[in-house]
């Protein structure tokens, strides 16, 4: 899944992840987990998202791969936030080429920075099962609980409007050049994200099958 921060990422492949039996990979929920249990990698990830910057490539791609060898990923898996560099999607591209896989998608949530400030201040996360919600569009049954696990639901410490305004920066400059690398590959599709999630969704499967 490839989009800007908020574009709805997160939501279409939890979506997509329930409806074809395959897990979501978010590095990003993957750091937060490690946050939340204070572990090395978290107090290191830490460093990098509170101030709405990258993870440095060299420990994002090392957690990825550790993550997409697990036997829970041998019949695909959808990837979440990752690669967002081009170094990234070189690495991954290579080690999956020595696997004899290959990349079969690379959706584009395609949403207007204009939209996002706005997504973001109304998200709440769940940080033990990585569910999404928003307090207007996809609020929860119950205020501040996760329909899907029953815990708590945060607001993500960088959703800060001047954090997400960073985040965006650090897209259109390191991440949004993946929309060229794909395209290139022939793996490209891009889906109109500013509809409601279920008309998000409806694109993707009528891609997908
Ligand atoms: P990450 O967690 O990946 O954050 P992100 O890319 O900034 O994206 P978000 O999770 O904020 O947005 P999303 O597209 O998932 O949107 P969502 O579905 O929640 O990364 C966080 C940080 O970790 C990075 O900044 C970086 O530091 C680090 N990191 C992670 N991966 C890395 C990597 N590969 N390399 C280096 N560093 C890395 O939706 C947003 C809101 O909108 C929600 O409230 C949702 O309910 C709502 N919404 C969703 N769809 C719709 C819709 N159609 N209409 C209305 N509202 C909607
Ligand atoms: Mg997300």
């Amino acid at each position: 899944m490839l989009g800007a921060p908020g574009a709805g990422k997160g939501t279409q492949a939890k979506m997509i992840a329930d409806k074809y039996s395959i897990p979501h990979i978010s590095t990003g929920d993957i750091f937060r987990a490690n946050i939340k249990n204070g572990t090395e990698l978290g107090m290191e990830a830490k460093k990098y998202m509170d101030e709405g910057k990258l993870v440095p490539d060299e420990l994002t791609v090392r957690i990825l791969l550790d993550r997409v060898a697990k036997d829970d990923c041998k019949n695909g898996y959808v990837l979440d936030g990752f690669p967002r560099t081009i170094p990234q999607a070189e690495v991954l591209d290579s080690e999956l080429t020595k696997l004899g896989d290959k990349i079969d998608y690379a959706i584009n949530v395609d949403v207007p920075d204009e939209n996002i400030v706005n997504r973001m201040s109304g998200r709440r996360a769940c940080v033990t099962c990585g569910a999404t919600y928003h307090i207007v569009h996809i609020p929860p049954k119950n205020p501040g609980i996760c329909d899907k696990c029953g815990s708590e639901l945060i607001l993500r410490d960088d959703d800060a409007p001047e954090t997400v305004l960073k985040r965006l920066g650090v897209y259109h400059e390191q991440t949004q050049p993946l929309i060229d690398f794909y395209e290139n590959k022939k793996v490209l599709k891009t889906v109109d994200g500013t509809v409601d999630s279920a008309d998000v969704f409806k694109q993707i499967t009528d891609i997908l099958g």
